[in-house]
């Protein structure tokens, strides 16, 4: 995995090779840290801030380091926070990150702001966000300079000089990260901050930054009020997914005061599209994130500001009980995380880290909910509640969350009944040719939906025509009205994804109308070739990227499409392949007619020793071939599956486990005989 140019991997190696140095001289120096002539014994914190998760906006993730960062930006976004309801929905810290600073210190050890920046210095700031009700954050690194390469002073060694300054200028929030900390013990530097805040008699929300490098959700609950669980998100899919699932285990540690932080939002940068952005909200809510705004939001979609504004999903996060949510199950790709919130109900996101709608089903009962004759089950997407007699279940388009709040509640059957709306499987289309597809509309609900109709449309010039009843005049709880449909795309049609929606609208007993629809794709495809051809010449139907794009015929080089290398596997140079980066799917159109996939498979020797990933090959929903975790200083392994009658070969690229940092994996000569 590669970040933004001053990659982390570079500045961790050189932090180990000052930590090395500093172990062999070790009793010679002293830590660099400025520790009181007393030092308290660990007090807990319980100071009663952070009690839900801070909510705010953090320049980093939309200026970096550039000169947009500076005083107008900062009051703009505290105008907006006001002007467009932001503050009203909780959002409430304003915070700085890396390059306020000078990078020198004055004569007197004092940190100066940069004056080009921030003319009227960061109090002004700091009043300025005061006078609208909010809360100024401030930056810097628990070392000797933070992580930007111009090197703007760090904190250690001066943390009771900081503090104070920070609290003079009536700061309320600082993040300390952990660049170019000389290999000091970070219980030491992270403790000494945080006795130096406490000291400022300033309350200060504490945010520990250092990655989860030294497990801090073991030993920071009385330290910081959040931690840092990873490394940086960047705005893409593959990051925002490794995140997740390196937060998501880490449940049991969070709490009022102490949360888990995976990072800042990356909503409305532009990497993801909304259905994305909408799971990373979700995810971020249901784990009781801090939810850091990491988009300009002067220049924000209106779509941005509907997912960030969703108050209903804010709630979630905000929920005073404080847990975050854990997993229920996460077959497939499918993922049910529940939250036990105040009020007794749960919350459930329905998540489908896969790239094609898959159905993702739980029940009221799996999720903790005592037995009921109903629940309501209220969406919190759509804004709408409805009765489930138990059933929590919906089709999820490709990388979407469905998002609902569930509780046993007598008064449930005041809703309409929940109906889920499902595929018999995404339709495979070859252009000019008919394809069969069967769509359900499900009763989840303890009351019959009644005068039940569903329509399907398509893209327009193709034909949808239906084969068997489109309406029923009531469908009772658990049944289905199932229609059969025939699609077909224009002769022509490129190969790719389409655009279809089903929709099904009922009447509930209540007398309500209701309309639900479910967007998914159809994948135009063509058969493949007969004999045997390499997979890095035939088109994919779709491809998922841990990092940058698959590539055709070399490795994967991170960014662009054409920037990977020769693939190299044990010192051996392949003509051919596929070049990926866990996590990574690539999903090719065999349509019942192939028997075999081949391939020398391997971490590319491109990332020196590092690098842990497993090889899977699915036929259709089947494992047919999978290699066990691989790293670098193991030979080309050679794998071979049967994927007889398959419509869809899948090959898959997982991370061994332990996150996707220099995951460069290869399909080295990958061939499919047909
Ligand atoms: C580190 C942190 C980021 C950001 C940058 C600033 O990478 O993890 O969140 O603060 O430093 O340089």
């Amino acid at each position: 995995m590669t970040r933004h140019p001053h990659t982390r991997t570079t500045r961790r190696r050189v932090v180990g090779a000052l930590a090395a140095g500093l172990l062999c001289t070790a009793g010679l120096a002293a830590p660099a840290v400025a520790a009181p002539a007393q030092a308290p014994v660990s007090p807990a914190l319980a100071d009663g801030q952070a009690l839900t998760p801070p909510m705010g906006f953090n320049n980093w993730n939309s200026t970096n380091c550039r000169a947009e960062f500076n005083e107008s930006m900062v009051e703009g976004i505290a105008d907006i926070f006001v002007n467009k309801g932001l503050k009203a929905a909780g959002y409430q810290y304003v915070n700085l990150d890396d390059c306020w600073a000078l990078p020198s210190r004055d004569a007197d050890g004092k940190l100066v702001p940069d004056p080009v920046r921030f003319p009227h210095g960061i109090k002004a700031v700091a009043d300025y966000v005061h006078s609208k009700g909010l809360k100024l954050g401030i930056y810097t690194s628990a070392g000797t300079k933070t992580c930007n390469d111009a090197g703007f002073p760090g904190g250690l060694g001066h943390e009771y000089s900081d503090a104070q300054q920070f609290a003079d200028w009536g700061v309320d929030y600082l993040k300390y990260d952990n660049c170019n900390n000389q290999g000091v013990d970070a219980k030491l530097r992270y403790n000494t901050m945080r006795d130096a805040l406490k000291a400022t008699g300033r309350p200060i929300v504490f945010s520990i930054c250092e990655w989860g490098e030294n497990k801090p959700w073991e030993w920071a609950a009385d330290v910081g009020h959040l931690w840092r669980t990873t490394g940086d998100i960047s705005d893409n899919w593959g990051s925002m997914l490794s995140i997740l699932k390196q937060n998501l285990p880490l449940a049991p540690y969070a709490g009022p005061g102490h949360w888990n932080d995976p990072d800042m939002l990356e909503v409305g940068n532009g990497g993801m599209t909304d259905t994305e952005y909408r799971s990373h909200f979700s995810m971020w809510s249901i784990m009781a994130a801090p939810l850091l705004i990491g988009s300009d939001l002067r220049t924000a979609t209106a779509a941005t500001f509907d997912i960030l504004d969703n108050k209903e999903v804010i709630a979630v996060d905000q929920d005073p009980l404080g847990k975050q949510g854990t997993v229920v199950s996460s077959e497939g790709g499918r993922w049910v995380v529940a939250k036990e919130m105040k009020d007794g109900s749960r919350t459930v996101a329905l998540f489908n880290e896969s790239g094609s709608a898959q159905r993702i089903a739980t029940t009221a009962a799996a999720v903790g909910l005592p037995n009921a004759h109903a629940y309501t089950l209220r969406d919190l997407w759509q804004h709408k509640s409805y009765n489930t007699a138990g059933a929590i279940s919906a089709t999820v388009p490709a990388h979407g969350t469905v998002l609902v709040r569930v509780s046993a509640d007598r008064h449930a059957l005041k809703n309409p009944p929940a109906v889920e709306l499902g595929l018999d499987s995404a339709p495979l289309v070859q252009a000019a040719t008919p394809a069969p597809l069967t769509t359900t509309v499900t009763d989840l609900g303890r009351t019959t939906a009644e005068r039940v109709s569903v329509t399907l449309t398509g893209p327009a010039g193709w034909k949808v025509r239906a084969k068997s009843s489109t309406t029923a005049k009531a469908v009772r709880t658990g049944k289905s009205l199932r229609t059969k449909w025939t699609v077909t795309a224009p002769s022509g049609t490129p190969t790719g994804s389409y655009d279809l929606t089903l929709k099904a609208s009922y009447r509930s007993p209540t007398g309500a109308r209701v309309t639900n629809s479910l967007p998914f794709t159809a994948s135009v495809v063509v058969a493949p070739p007969s004999g045997t051809s390499y997979l890095g010449d035939l088109p994919w139907m779709s491809t998922a990227n841990g990092y940058g794009p698959v590539e055709r015929n070399t490795s994967n080089g991170e960014s662009a499409a054409g920037d990977g290398h020769p693939i190299t596997l044990g010192g051996v140079v392949y003509a051919r392949g596929l070049g990926v980066h866990a996590e990574s799917d690539v999903e090719y159109y065999t349509g019942k007619s192939c028997e075999k996939v081949t391939a020398d498979v391997g971490v590319d020797d491109e990332k020196g020793a590092n690098g842990t990933v497993a090889f899977e090959i699915w036929a259709d929903g089947t494992k047919v071939a999978s290699t066990g975790v691989l790293t670098n200083a193991m030979p080309a392994q050679p794998v071979t599956a049967d994927v007889t009658g398959a419509q869809v070969v899948r090959l898959v690229v997982t991370d061994g486990g332990d996150g996707i940092d220099s995951d460069h994996a290869d399909w080295a000569d990958a061939q499919l005989t047909c």
